[in-house]
């Protein structure tokens, strides 16, 4: 479709259309510890959460569904604090408010990006949130990911540095294509700057057919659209040559612990 048309997949789709997720997941992590999540979550609904979404938080697997959002989250937390680096470049970080933690407590100068919608209102939330001052530098603006220019333009402008490069929740809403143009953007300032990918979205397909952590209804609905289950990884050895094919080398894996081990997070290098 490229060669033919001369446009990539980046100018036909509109990603905004996967930034309702976002708002999903902050509803949902506002039941657990996650910090900031509680908080967020009462400034921008109050006590009206709109109905579309409160419905999934009485689903019959809403509690098995928050366990796995959660150990997503902690899972990149850890890879994070294991890479101990001072530049963090989190890529489609929707309403969680990781960088806020961080700088709170660490010297880290964490750049938070999404679309610009979703940015433009976390940098709202966040001048709310933030009730004490920075330890490090926390930077929150509008990134595609997919936009090599902007990527690099993005991590240009942070300090001298290698760079941990983070995401959560955002693979499963690329095909093929789109991820790899993510790894090589990825790549690129990564041999530039050195550091490390940090992905939580090492997910396989679930072989029963549907995703053992989804839900019905409207969230369903949302899933089977953007092809959810169809840009998970087949298996884990084709989760392993996708990262090879784009010059990427794992050098952590963390599994999640879930019955049919569904996700895993890896730290990936430049091979
Ligand atoms: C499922 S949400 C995950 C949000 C957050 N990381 C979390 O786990 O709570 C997916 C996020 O990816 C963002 N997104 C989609 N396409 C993107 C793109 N091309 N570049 C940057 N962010 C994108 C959406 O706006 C949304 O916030």
């Amino acid at each position: 479709m490229q060669a033919r048309y001369g446009v990539t997949n980046r100018e036909l789709r509109d990603y905004s259309t996967i930034s309702p997720s976002a708002w999903a997941l902050l509803l949902m992590k506002s039941q657990s510890s996650i910090p900031f999540a509680k908080e967020a979550a009462e400034l921008v609904w109050g006590n009206a959460v709109p109905a579309s979404l409160a419905d999934a938080l009485v689903l019959e697997n809403a509690p098995r569904r928050l366990r796995h959002f959660e150990s997503r989250y902690r899972s990149l937390d850890l890879l994070l604090a294991e890479a101990g680096l001072p530049n963090v470049l989190e890529i489609g970080a929707g309403l969680s408010f990781r960088g806020l933690e961080l700088t709170q407590t660490r010297n880290t100068f964490y750049v938070d990006t999404d679309l610009p919608d979703i940015a433009a209102l976390k940098a709202r939330l966040i001048e709310r949130l933030a009730s004490k001052p920075l330890a490090g530098t926390l930077r929150v603006q509008a990134l595609d990911a997919l936009d090599s220019a902007a990527f690099q333009a993005a991590t240009g402008s942070m300090p001298p540095g290698p760079l941990a490069i983070a995401n959560e929740g955002l693979l499963v809403y690329l095909d093929e294509r789109e991820k790899a143009q993510l790894a090589a953007n990825i790549r690129r300032a990564l041999l530039l700057r050195g550091g490390v990918w940090l992905t939580a979205d090492v997910y396989v397909r679930n072989s029963g057919g549907s995703a053992p952590n989804v839900s019905y209804g409207r969230a369903r609905e949302f899933l089977d659209r953007h092809r959810v289950e169809q840009n998970k990884f087949k298996d884990w050895a084709a989760a392993e040559h996708f990262f090879a094919g784009n010059g990427f080398r794992v050098s952590r894996k963390l599994a999640h612990e879930h019955p049919a081990h569904i996700r895993e997070s890896w730290a990936l290098v430049v091979a």
